[in-house]
C-alpha cells in the first residue's frame, strides 16, 4: 500500500516508518527540514517538505504521493522536561491536534484516502477506581490545565472518526518509553531521575500504562487494516507511580526518589503533571488486542524497562 506518514521522523514515527518499509509499503514521510528530507529518502522512503501549520490547506502535500493510508503522527512535544518547554510543546501539540487534524482529514477525503489512522493518547481518562476501555469518558470536566488537554484530543478523535468516506482509525497510545523518547537512558525522565528531581507525588496513585515505541510501531501497522474506531495502545501491566519511579531509580542507580505532596508539584510542573503522577486510571488494552491482533513484545514495562535502562 501508499503509506504518507505527517510525523515520521518522530519519536514513533522512525519505528513506524522502518517497520513500514520491511512489510513492503511504499512510503512518503512529511517533514519540516530539508535535511531530514534527505535522510528520509536515504533509507528508501520518499519525503515531503512542509509544515502544516503553516500551510492553509494540506491537498498538494498530501495528495502528490496518491496514498491509500494517511498516519497522522503529528506532535511537537519539547525535548527537556523543563515545565516551560512542556507547556509551550503542549501548546504546540493542541494546535496540530485540531487544526492539522482538520486539514489532514479534508486532504484526505479530497485526495481518495480509505483510511486515517492518528495518534491520541491513553493518559486523560477521567481519574477514579477501575480499569478505564475505550467507551469509557474523556476527561473533559477536570481543572482547566487538564481540559486543555483532553479538549483538543477530543477534537482530534471526532474529526479523524467523523468522515463519511474516509475510514478512522484512533490510536490511544500510553507512554512511550525507548529509544528517542523521555523514557531511555539520555531521556528527560532519566535524567530527572539521576538528579533525584522525579519525586513519588502525594499518594504515587498515578497510574501510568506504559508502551515500548516498538510495539506501538507494530500497533501502529496492525491498524492499516483491523477494524476501524478507537483503540488503546498500552501494555498489560499498570504502572503505579508508586511503583515505577522508585524502580526507575534503582535501574540508573538513582538515590531513592522524594516524595512530594501533590500541591507542591502542582506549583512546580502544572496541574496535568499532578493528574498523571497522582490521578490518571489504569487502562485496559482489551480491544486492540483482540480486534487489530496485536501483542506487545514487552507485555510488561519492568522487562521493556531493563531492555532499556540495564
Ligand atoms: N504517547 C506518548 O508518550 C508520546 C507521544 C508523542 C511524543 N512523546 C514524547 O515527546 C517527545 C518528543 O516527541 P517526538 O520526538 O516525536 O518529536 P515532536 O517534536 O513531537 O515531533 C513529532 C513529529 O511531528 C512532526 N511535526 C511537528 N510539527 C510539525 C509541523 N508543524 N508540520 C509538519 N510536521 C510537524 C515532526 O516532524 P519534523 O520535526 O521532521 O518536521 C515529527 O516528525 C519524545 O520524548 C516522545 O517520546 C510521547
Amino acid at each position: 500500500m501508499r503509506v504518507f506518514v505527517a510525523g515520521g521522523t518522530g519519536a514513533i514515527g522512525r519505528p513506524l516508518v522502518a517497520r513500514l518499509l520491511e512489510h513492503g509499503h511504499h512510503v512518503t514521510v512529511l517533514t519540516r527540514s530539508e535535511q531530514r528530507a534527505e535522510k528520509i529518502r536515504a533509507g528508501g522512503s520518499e519525503a515531503v517538505v512542509g509544515d502544516v501549520l503553516a500551510t492553509g490547506s494540506l491537498v498538494g502535500l498530501l495528495g502528490a504521493s496518491h496514498p491509500d493510508i494517511v498516519v497522522n503522527q503529528l506532535t511537537s512535544l519539547a525535548r527537556t522536561a523543563a515545565r516551560r518547554d512542556l507547556h509551550r510543546g503542549l501548546a504546540d501539540t493542541a494546535r496540530l491536534r485540531t487544526e492539522a487534524s482538520a486539514s489532514i482529514m479534508a486532504a484526505a477525503a479530497g485526495a481518495g484516502v480509505r483510511r486515517v489512522v492518528a495518534q491520541s493518547i491513553a493518559f486523560v481518562y477521567r481519574p477514579g477506581p477501575g480499569t478505564r476501555t475505550e467507551d469509557d469518558p474523556l476527561y473533559l470536566d477536570g481543572p482547566a490545565q487538564i481540559t486543555q488537554v483532553a479538549g483538543p484530543v477530543t477534537r482530534l478523535e471526532s474529526e479523524t472518526l467523523g468522515s463519511d468516506t474516509v475510514d478512522g482509525v484512533v490510536l490511544r497510545y500510553g507512554a512511550f518509553y525507548g529509544p528517542g523518547t523521555y523514557y531511555a537512558p539520555a531521556g528527560a525522565f532519566a535524567e530527572l531521575a539521576r538528579a533525584r528531581r522525579l519525586p513519588v507525588v502525594g499518594h504515587g496513585r498515578g497510574i501510568f500504562g506504559f508502551v515500548h515505541v516498538e510495539d506501538a510501531a507494530a500497533a501502529t501497522v496492525a491498524a492499516l487494516t483491523g477494524p476501524p474506531g478507537v483503540y488503546n495502545v498500552v501494555d498489560d501491566r499498570p504502572a503505579p507511580t508508586s511503583e515505577w519511579v522508585p524502580h526507575l531509580a534503582r535501574l540508573l542507580g538513582a538515590k531513592r526518589p522524594r516524595n512530594m505532596p501533590a500541591r507542591l508539584f502542582s506549583l512546580l510542573a502544572g496541574r496535568y503533571s499532578v493528574y498523571l503522577f497522582d490521578e490518571q486510571p489504569a487502562v485496559s488494552n482489551a480491544r486492540a488486542t483482540a480486534a487489530l491482533g496485536w501483542r506487545p513484545q514487552f507485555p510488561d514495562w519492568h522487562d521493556g524497562f531493563a531492555s532499556v535502562f540495564s
